[in-house]
Parts: structure tokens; C-alpha cells; sequence
């Protein structure tokens, strides 16, 4: 299938089939082309947890209760959920990591391409240093980029996914003890297949017209 056909395909699937479980190599697959996203900087500020056990399925569905009970039945028939978290603090410490991580994998041919990294990365890094909620706004938008690449990957795939922001950040992360982890849950994506149910596999696409979108300058 053609990238277009696949991003006119993929839509949200709203009610999973309960018997189908996704195999564990397209989970591999899954987290090696959420791993590949691209980020400012390679600045990679996240992390993601993963189940498929229903209790602790059942454990997150504490985060959707009241408003957000919308999506309780979503995570609990999924099979697979992602938790994607953005790190609190891309301080020295995941800096000195990344720069290690590239040197390791052969991106750093010479001491000159590692100073000017080093500087060009301290040195964004000091100038947000004044603003940690700037940095960690930018930081949250390079875990949404690889959700992007995440769900249209899984849509090539042929695997139904839904990302779930409607739930209680707090609550979720008192459950998983997230905040002393260092991090901060963003968005979670239930991973499946949908089910004949699914309401929301035969509607039709609704966008914004490209002339709305784009302006040629
Ligand atoms: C970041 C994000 C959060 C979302 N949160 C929810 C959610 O909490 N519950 C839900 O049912 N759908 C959620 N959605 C699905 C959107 O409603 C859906 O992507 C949008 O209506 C477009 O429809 P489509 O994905 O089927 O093309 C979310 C989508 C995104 C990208």
C-alpha cells in the first residue's frame, strides 16, 4: 500500500476486538519505528511503557474514571497500551548520555564534530536553562512527533490504534509512581484490532481542505 492509501486508511479505532492479540514481533517492530522517530538535537526526551496484562490494563483505567469513562472499554479490550512519557529533566546527565549513545554508534567521526556538538547541545541547553516550561514543551513535542510516526506506522501495518489523551495525568501517574520515574505521562495509545462494532471504521475522513491548510508564499 502506498504511504497515501495508508494515511487515508488509518482512523481511530474505537472498539477493539477482544480476542485478536497483536504478535510480539510486530510488537518489536512497533518500538523500533517508534526508537527511529526523529527529535531536535536527537534529543530522544522519552519513554514508553508497555502492557498487555489486564490488570495493570485495569490499574490504568484509574486514570479514566468520571470525564474521562469515554475511553475506559478502549484500554481494557486493547491489546496493547503504550504509555508515552516525556522526561522531566533533559539536564547534563541525558545530554553526556546521548553524546556517548552517538559516539558509540559511530556518529562522531572526530573531536572537532564532538566539540561543536557538545557546544551547539550546552549551549541550547543553558539557553532554555531560564524557561524549564519552554523546555519542557519542546521536550513534549518530539514525543508527539513519534506518535505520528508511530500511528501511521501501525496503520501499514494493519493494526487498529487509538492515542488517548483524555486522561488524569495526576492519577496516572500516582499509579505508576511516574513523578519519583522522572517522568511525566503524556498520551497513551491503546494498540489492536477493531472490532465489527467499531463505529467509527466506516466513516468518512473529515479535514480541513488543503487550500484552508496550505498558503503558497
Ligand atoms: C494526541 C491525540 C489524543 C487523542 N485522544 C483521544 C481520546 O482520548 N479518546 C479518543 O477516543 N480519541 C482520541 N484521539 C483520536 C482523535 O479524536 C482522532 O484522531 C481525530 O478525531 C481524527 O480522526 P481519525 O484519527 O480517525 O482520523 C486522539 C488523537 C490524538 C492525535
Amino acid at each position: 500500500m502506498s504511504i497515501l492509501e495508508t494515511a487515508k486508511q488509518r482512523y481511530s479505532a474505537k472498539v477493539f476486538d477482544t480476542t485478536r492479540k497483536i504478535s510480539d514481533d510486530d510488537i518489536h517492530t512497533l518500538k523500533t519505528i517508534f526508537q527511529l522517530s526523529p527529535s531536535s538535537i536527537n534529543i530522544q526526551p522519552w519513554h514508553v511503557l508497555i502492557t498487555d496484562n489486564q490488570e495493570t490494563k485495569a490499574k490504568i483505567t484509574q486514570a479514566t474514571q468520571g470525564y474521562y469513562a469515554f475511553n475506559e472499554q478502549k484500554i481494557l479490550d486493547a491489546s496493547h497500551i503504550m504509555v508515552l512519557c516525556v522526561k522531566n529533566e533533559i539536564n547534563q546527565a541525558h545530554l553526556d548520555k546521548l553524546l556517548a549513545k552517538e559516539q558509540a554508534d559511530g556518529r562522531i567521526p572526530n573531536d572537532d564534530i564532538l566539540n561543536m556538538t557538545k557546544t551547539l547541545r550546552d549551549g541550547f541547553l543553558a539557553s532554555q536553562s531560564e524557561h524549564p516550561e519552554k523546555l519542557q514543551a519542546w521536550a513534549a513535542n518530539q514525543v508527539y512527533i513519534a506518535l505520528g510516526q508511530l500511528l501511521l506506522a501501525t496503520a501499514d501495518m494493519g493494526i487498529d490504534a487509538v492515542p488517548i489523551e483524555g486522561f488524569d495525568v495526576n492519577i496516572l501517574a500516582e499509579t505508576f509512581n511516574l513523578t519519583e520515574k522522572g517522568l511525566t505521562p503524556l498520551t497513551l495509545v491503546a494498540f489492536g484490532y477493531h472490532s465489527d462494532a467499531d463505529f467509527n471504521a466506516n466513516l468518512p475522513k473529515s479535514r480541513f481542505e488543503l487550500d484552508d491548510i496550505f498558503t503558497t508564499f
